[in-house]
Order: C-alpha cells, then structure tokens, then sequence
C-alpha cells in the first residue's frame, strides 16, 4: 500500500495566510471521485496556512503516475476555483503548463512511502507553513537518534537498533545514508546544516521505512523566489518505530527554523491546532501542524488533532516569546537570514541596485 501526501499553495486568504474553504471542497469532490473510480483506497484534504494538503492511499506504488496526474489536476482545479475568487498568489506553486509522468519538479511538495500495513499502523502526518524541508531535520534526528527525546531508543529492543538516515544534499544534488547511533556525530555534521543538507527517508536496519519527507525546493525548479517550500512529512509510529509520543515530542520545543516573512526569516517553528495553523504575525511565525491516523487496509481512520492538545501550550507561549525577540531585532541577522540564504529572495534585486555606487578603496 502507498501513502502519498502532495500539497500545494495555489492561493491564500488573505493574503498568504489561509486555504478558503471552497478550496478544501473542490479538492474533496476531484479525491471523492478518484476513490469511486478505485484510483484511490481513500483519502483526506487538509490545510495548513495557506498550503492545501492531499493524502490518499492506493495501491500503485510511489511516483505513480495517475496519482500524481490526479493530485495535478485537483490544483488545476482548485486554482480555477481560486483565480474566480481572486485569491492571492492563485496557481503559485504549479509551475509547470503540462503534466507529463509525474508531479515530481513542477512545484508540488511530495511525501510518499510504500508500506506493508502492519497488524496495527498508527502515523502522524506533519505539516509545515512559511518554512523549508531542512525544518524536519532537528525532529526527525530528536526522534529517531536521541534517547533524551526517544526513551525507546534505551529501553525497547526493537527500537534500540537504531535506524538509517537518507540524507540530500540539495546543492549537489547527492545521497547518502547513515547509521544511528553509529554515526549520529556525523549525520550532525550534515543535518545540523538544514539549508543545503535535508533528511528525506529514515529506515529501520532491516530497511523498513520509518519516516519520509517532501524535499522540493520552489527556488531551485523556479530559479526564482515563489514563497517557501512548507514541506509535509510522513512518520510512522508504534513497534518497530518510536511511540507516537515520542514521535511528537521534539515539537514541545518551538525550535528555530528558516521562512517566515517573506522567506528570510529565523522564527520559531509553532505547534499548533488545525485550526489554528494561520501564520498571521509578521506572516508567521512558521507553523507545524500533526495529523494521526490509524490505518485500516487502507482506510484513514482519523485525523486526530495531536498538537491541539494543551500539553503544547507552552510551546506557544515560548514560540510567541521567542517571536518578540527576533523581531526586535527588525532588518538586521539573525532574524533575516545571512546573506547566502537570502540570494534565493528578492534582496539580491535591491542590492544590484546600489553597485554602481560603490568606490574602489
Ligand atoms: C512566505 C510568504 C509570505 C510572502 C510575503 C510577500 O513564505 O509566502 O511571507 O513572502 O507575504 O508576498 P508577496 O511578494 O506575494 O507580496
Ligand atoms: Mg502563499
Ligand atoms: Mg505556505
């Protein structure tokens, strides 16, 4: 069985802040009929700020081509949907005119993983506003890697194994994989560097997939700024993987991550409900949503709103702390990212501005 979590931002309310409504229908209509025609096993639309999420299940495999052209052709649609209500930025992450194999570079961010469905299959999906897909890095090492977040990783046997780490180096375009515990200071080496190396698959030793995440870079397939990537990202749970609570528990710290106001900020990643996932100060701060499921054969059963829960209250309250912070320090780094991060936005366009004024010292 394949689960496949595709999203995109194809218009905001206002502004970049929300998904509307008749987005959310439209996209429920197009996956409701790809389920009757049993293209899809099931499925379930969801937002998080202004990104629209499709999950579905199915039974042909990832980059399947059908799927892919029916996630497209559901933005198409919603984007119709959106240009009628004038929505902001309609059609910005469909970068593409023409789908052809599949959606992989036209704009769209793609978690997928093929998996047998266990006796009893609980996942979380993630999701992320105003952010990039190295925002995963530092929970998905806490979960997997470190036992003061993962007790598992000490006391259950199975999990004590340690698990393998798929890791993208965006700039070179390359993989590796590493093995925690074995090479946990060399993984961090790599992902402590979010920008340019991203964690995109995690295995349990005996090649079990744990965890996937969506690695499309919207200024790398534009080769201009279109807003951040708000990656989505599939985790496992239970058994063989970290507990679900275990899965969660790095998000009660709202840890640095890069987005926010127009993509060239540090802020504080925000756990926060459903409902709640509306980046509104100062377009932010970035937001994290989680989404439970329990499988069966295919069928979601859920979602459960895991960051609703008032055991991430605190997490707020420091994130809205941590916002005031950063934002006094205006214009000025660490709050805007440092000049290499932000080649990828518009600031390079005022600084070829200003050369010519510049006198040889
Ligand atoms: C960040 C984001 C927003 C926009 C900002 C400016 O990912 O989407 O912060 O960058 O609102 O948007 P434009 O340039 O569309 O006016
Ligand atoms: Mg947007
Ligand atoms: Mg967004």
């Amino acid at each position: 069985m394949t689960i496949s979590a595709i999203k995109a931002d194809i218009g905001g309310y206002p502004g970049h802040h929300s998904v509307h409504p008749d987005l959310i229908k439209t996209a429920e209509k197009e996956l409701e009929n790809a389920k009757k025609a049993k293209l899809l096993i099931d499925y379930r639309v969801l937002a998080c700020g202004d990104d629209l999420q499709l999950i579905m299940t199915h039974d042909k495999g990832v980059d399947s081509k059908p799927v892919h052209k029916l996630a497209w052709d559901t933005f198409i649609k919603g984007t119709e949907v959106a240009k009628k209500l004038k929505l902001y930025g309609a059609g910005q992450d469909l970068l593409s005119d023409a789908f052809s194999s599949n959606i992989r570079g036209m704009g769209p961010g793609i978690a997928e993983m093929d998996i047998e469905e266990r006796k009893s299959e609980p996942i979380v999906i993630f999701m992320a506003d105003k952010t990039e897909s190295g925002a995963w890095n530092f929970p998905l090492y806490k979960i997997f890697a470190d036992p003061f977040n993962s007790i598992g990783l000490v006391i259950s046997p199975k999990v004590s194994r340690g698990f393998s780490f798929e890791i993208l180096d965006l700039q070179e375009r390359k993989t590796v994989t590493m093995d925690a515990p074995e090479e946990m200071y060399h993984i961090l080496a790599l992902i402590g560097a979010s920008g340019r190396y991203v964690v995109k698959r995690i295995y349990t030793k005996d090649k079990e997939v744990g965890a996937v995440t969506s690695t499309e870079s919207l200024h790398q397939i534009a080769g201009r700024y279109v807003g951040k990537d708000d990656p989505v990202m599939i985790v496992r749970c239970q058994g063989n993987f970290p507990a679900l609570g275990e899965v969660i528990e790095p998000f009660a710290f709202p840890y640095l991550v890069k987005g926010w106001m127009r993509g060239s900020h540090h802020g504080p990643f925000m756990p926060t409900s459903f409902e709640q996932s509306t980046p509104s100060r100062f377009d932010g701060p970035p937001r994290v949503t989680a989404a439970g499921f329990q499988l069966a054969n295919g069928m979601f059963v859920g979602p459960v709103d895991l960051f609703k829960d008032p055991s991430y209250d605190r997490a707020r309250q420091k994130a809205n702390a941590a916002a005031d912070y950063m934002r006094q320090h205006g214009p000025f780094e660490p709050n805007r990212l440092g000049l290499d991060e932000m080649e990828y936005t518009t600031l390079p366009d005022v600084l070829t501005k200003l050369k010519s004024r510049f006198k040889k010292i």
